[in-house]
């Protein structure tokens, strides 16, 4: 779904046109569309039916408080990967029990602030991990809930920085692993089994990896089962990739599908941990054209967003759509590199683009709602930039713009 359309040569999000957005609160912007949010959650709870599941939003792609209470208004989960992504989900209104808490290097404060948060499952990555829960909890005199994270060894096949589920990552305890790891944790004192689980990738487009994973947890469990260890929940990690360019994007339904067949009839709970498609496309970055350079290797556009408000293009080569915010009428497209004021030659937003632009114009960078503000520095000292949530007509201001005062807050010039 988008909420993107032009009206009368005016790109609009829902109903609120994204030139008088860009008037009222600047440029460089993010923007949000409340509706495409809501729906993507919609469509993931709608394709579970009524097999027992939960939706933890994965915090990290987009942690604006107002992002995260939307969501916990539809009932959401959340999988948060630091102390201060909980600290977020709860300041946002998010329910602790239905937190889970991924990630490879969990600190004692990081554990503690979460157990007496009450969250509903830790996520342990390691053998080390799973010794230093245990004794933490201990030390507070509770039980910590937990998933064992398992690498499965599959192959997602997306870009390598984003992908996670192979031998030769950080993630997860190797399968074989996992059972002697189980047996040990069952022991413990201070811990509660209760789930299994496993992310291999991001920006995933093919079910057949995710089936694949799938099923070797479905085996896990079933060979811990047959040892009395049982499972309540597995844990299937992140969401669909999206449609940045042409790329063809399974359904929610197909999604679930694949990934809950291996399950069939056990009656277990599926936890996913979405973060991308539920924000990814209901996000543009709004951007000003500063200066045209035409050139003869090159037509560069400068642009007011730069690398550190968008890091994607800069790290991944990733691909976002470029849409005019003004029909540009009679003008010849030519084709311009969108770069930014960085001193790196590596800020580029987007390559080889046809466009006709002229200075002054207002561009959108699409899908730019996961991954993009949090993503976001100050290198250059470069304010970071305004979120806005559009819901129908209005535009709300999310986040205010970074003010050069906010560049040197905590800084510190000793005397003498
Ligand atoms: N669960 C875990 C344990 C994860 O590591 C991730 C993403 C997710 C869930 C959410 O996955 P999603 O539904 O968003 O695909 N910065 C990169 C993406 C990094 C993703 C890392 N882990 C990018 O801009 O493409």
């Amino acid at each position: 779904m988008t909420a993107l359309r032009y009206v009368r040569g005016a790109l609009q999000m829902e109903q609120a046109d994204l030139a008088a957005v860009a008037a009222e609160f600047g440029t460089p912007c993010y923007v949000y569309s409340r509706a495409v949010i809501e729906a993507a959650y919609n469509a993931y709870d709608a394709a579970f039916g009524q097999r027992p599941h939960r939706i933890c939003y994965a915090v990290k792609a987009n942690s604006n408080l107002a992002v995260l209470n939307l969501l916990a208004r539809l009932g959401a989960g959340f999988d948060v990967v630091s102390g201060g992504e909980l600290a977020r989900v709860l300041r946002a209104g998010g329910d602790a029990g239905r937190v889970v808490f991924s990630g490879v290097g969990k600190c004692a404060d990081e554990l503690r602030a979460a157990l007496a948060a009450g969250i509903g499952c830790f996520n342990v990555e390691s053998a080390a991990e799973l010794e230093r829960l245990n004794r933490v909890a201990m030390e507070m005199g509770l039980k910590a809930p937990l998933a064992l994270r398992v690498n499965p060894d599959v192959d997602a096949r997306t870009h390598p920085y984003i992908s996670t589920g192979l031998r030769e990552n950080k993630f997860g305890i190797p399968a074989a692993e996992a059972p002697a790891l189980y047996r040990h944790a069952a022991a413990l004192p201070g811990v509660q089994v209760r789930g299994i689980a496993c992310h291999i990738g991001s920006q995933l487009t093919d079910l057949a990896p995710l089936a694949e994973a799938a099923g070797r947890v479905a085996a896990l469990r079933q060979a811990l089962l047959d040892e009395g260890i049982g499972i309540e929940h597995v844990d299937l990690g992140g969401g669909l990739g999206i449609a940045y360019e042409n790329e063809a994007v399974p359904s929610h339904a197909d999604y679930v599908a694949a990934i809950s067949a291996p399950f069939a009839g056990s009656g277990v709970s599926i936890s996913i941990e979405p973060g991308r498609s539920i924000v990814g496309p209901a996000g543009v970055l709004l951007t000003r054209v500063e200066y045209l350079k035409p050139g003869a290797e090159r037509n560069f556009a400068i642009v007011d967003a730069a690398m550190n408000d968008l890091l994607r293009p800069a790290l991944y080569d990733a691909h976002h759509a470029v849409l005019p915010l003004r029909d540009s009428g009679s003008r010849e497209p030519m084709s311009w590199e969108l770069v930014g004021p960085v001193c790196e030659s590596g800020d580029f937003l987007a390559r080889e683009r046809s466009l006709a632009l002229a200075e002054g114009d207002l561009l959108a960078l699409r899908d730019a709602g996961a991954y993009g503000f949090v993503m976001s520095s100050n290198y250059n000292s470069r304010p970071r930039p305004a979120e806005v949530l559009v819901d129908g007509a209005q535009a709300h201001l999310i986040r205010a713009r970074e003010t050069q005062d906010d560049l040197w807050r905590g800084e510190v010039m000793p005397a003498g």
